[in-house]
């Protein structure tokens, strides 16, 4: 049975992904702050393990390393993240360098962070995989209005109002695409889910969580002819502008 690890599996894009592993008969590693309320049908399957981790604490994440040491994990999934407001919807800016280090800590610092400390793992694991759930907001190319996705939010100008949320998913991706250089038997890639009904996309989003997770699950069990290397894809696999 193949393992997989994924962030923010409590609620939103995690738990849709962490159903449509089991359902494909995948050992998953639910880890998310509060994980103990996961729903009951992921919580209570033989085949999931929760492990409560609080990503803006260090000691939260070597603990969870130390816990798994040994484990294989064939493919690791950073996709717990935060807004930089509180959804898509709220059109505040942030302003203090609380949140803004906040949001860039959960965004990017602590998927490098996760993904250095379970390096061990991915390399005993057979798939060898390291995903990072971003999005086209931190891409240049959305920023500079030349490659946008039809699905995303709002119009061009829309990401440099939130340039906090962005330039953290900017950092997510050249922290784990750094990441694949320095250790080339990883593969990285970095997905774009869209923009979905979950707490941070808001309810006027035009995906579902649970076809974007279908997708994305289809994209990564056939990765190695769906996935390119080091490239942000949406989550049919189309490649992307970074
Ligand atoms: N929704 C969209 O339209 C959209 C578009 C592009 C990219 N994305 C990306 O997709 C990913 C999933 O987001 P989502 O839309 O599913 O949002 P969500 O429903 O808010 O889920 C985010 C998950 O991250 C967890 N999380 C947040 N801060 C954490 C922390 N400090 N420690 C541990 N876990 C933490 C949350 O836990 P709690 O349940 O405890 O809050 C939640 O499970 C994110 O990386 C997001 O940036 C979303």
């Amino acid at each position: 049975m193949q393992t997989v690890l994924i962030t923010g599996a409590r609620s939103g894009l995690g738990l849709s992904l962490s159903r449509a592993f089991l359902a494909h008969g995948w050992y998953i590693v639910a880890v998310g702050r509060n994980i103990s309320e996961t729903p009951d049908d992921v919580r209570t399957n033989p085949n999931t393990l929760l492990k409560e981790v609080e990503l803006t604490d260090d000691a939260s994440l070597r603990a969870l390393a130390a816990d798994l040491r040994d484990t294989p994990v064939d493919i690791l999934i950073n996709n717990a993240g935060i807004y930089d407001t509180s959804s898509v919807d709220d059109d505040g800016v942030v302003s203090t360098l609380n949140n803004i280090t906040r949001v860039f800590a959960v965004n990017a610092a602590a998927p490098r962070l996760l993904a250095d400390l379970l390096l061990p793992n991915l390399e005993l694991g057979s798939e060898r995989l390291l995903v990072g759930i971003s999005s086209g907001m931190g891409t240049f190319a959305q920023l500079f209005g030349h490659d946008f996705e039809t699905t995303s939010r709002g119009t061009s100008g829309y990401e440099a109002t939130h340039w906090v949320y962005s330039a953290s998913k900017t950092a997510l991706n050249y922290g784990l695409l750094s990441f694949g250089v320095l250790h080339p038997t990883v593969k990285v890639s970095l997905i774009n889910p869209g923009w979905m009904q979950t707490a941070i996309g808001g309810l006027g989003a035009p995906l579902s969580p649970d076809d974007c997770a279908a997708a994305i699950v289809e994209l990564l069990l056939n990765h190695r002819a769906r996935l390119p290397a080091s490239r942000l894809v949406n989550h049919l696999g189309h490649v992307m502008e970074l």
